[in-house]
């Protein structure tokens, strides 16, 4: 496996970054996890303007975007798999071990992992921690994950793929690595960027194809939705078939079978959308 790190490609085994990384110490980092399928990445302009977004709310400097598109190039080329997992990560680079960022420049990682094509449905469970949509990491997708960390390791002791936060205000959030959708009436919903949750790519296209709604919603609407899905990059849209105890027989349920079917169409004519 060979992967990019400062400026070229390396052998995974042998590539190191400074024991000093701020992105090691304290989580000062930002990335993007990108599909790609046969050679190809999806919606690429999308995911490195969000890496710019999420650099910029850090205070770092935005990542030059030809130099992240020729290292994205230059992974996938030499690792060919079917389906693919990219992952690039820019960080503070070396720094102090405290809060304060160091000088020295910033780390550009990008490295690739096969992967396998998700289940049509899947189980989540909902955990009690909550997002906060008023943190100064709102909406930014750092390389602070230990949270999620934390409630996917939860939603695996329980037989599920996914775990389910509320906001702050007891609000449908979004998923440890997804964004949640849900049908009140035929009529899909998904909650708002301002309930704290990623604005996921998947997400945007989802709403922009099917038509689906933003709305704020409270966490027990999962009790009550006709039908429940997630987005991602990895999972494009994947219906829920269990939200902790609730069965939800026969998922993908018509509607989100649809969006399934809009979805494949749209992101198959069209590798940039
Ligand atoms: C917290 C969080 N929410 C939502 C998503 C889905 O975003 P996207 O569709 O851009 O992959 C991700 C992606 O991994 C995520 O980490």
């Amino acid at each position: 496996m060979k992967i990019w790190l400062d400026g070229g490609l390396r052998d995974a085994g042998a590539a190191r970054v400074s024991a000093l990384d701020h992105g090691l110490t304290v989580g000062d980092g930002v990335f993007e996890t990108v599909q790609v399928a046969h050679g190809r990445p999806f919606a690429l302009t999308r995911h490195l303007d969000r890496l710019t977004r999420s650099a910029r709310g850090l205070g770092l400097p935005g990542p030059d975007h030809d130099e992240v598109r020729r290292a994205c190039a230059a992974v996938v080329d030499a690792n060919p798999v079917p389906l693919g997992r990219l992952r690039i990560t820019f960080t503070g680079g070396p720094g102090p071990l405290g809060s304060d960022r160091g000088e020295q420049g910033t780390t550009l990682l990008v490295a690739l992992a096969e992967s396998t094509r998700r289940p049509d449905s899947t189980a989540v469970i909902t955990v009690p921690w909550t997002r906060n949509e008023r943190g100064a990491l709102a909406g930014l997708k750092t390389t602070s994950y230990a949270e999620n960390v934390v409630a996917l390791a939860r939603a695996r002791e329980q037989g599920a793929s996914e775990a389910l936060f509320a906001n702050t205000a007891g609000r449908l959030c979004e998923g440890t690595g997804s964004n949640v959708f849900v049908v009140l009436d035929g009529e899909i919903h998904t909650p708002p960027v301002s309930s704290g949750c990623l604005a996921g790519i998947t997400r945007a296209l989802a709403v922009e194809w099917t038509g689906a709604r933003e709305t704020d919603l409270p966490l027990d609407v999962l009790e009550r939705a006709e039908e429940v899905f997630l987005t991602s990059s990895l999972r494009d849209i994947q219906a829920v078939h269990r939200v902790d105890g609730r069965e939800l027989p026969g998922a993908p349920g018509p509607v989100t079978a649809k969006a399934m079917r809009v979805f494949d169409e749209r992101s198959g004519a069209d590798l940039d959308p």
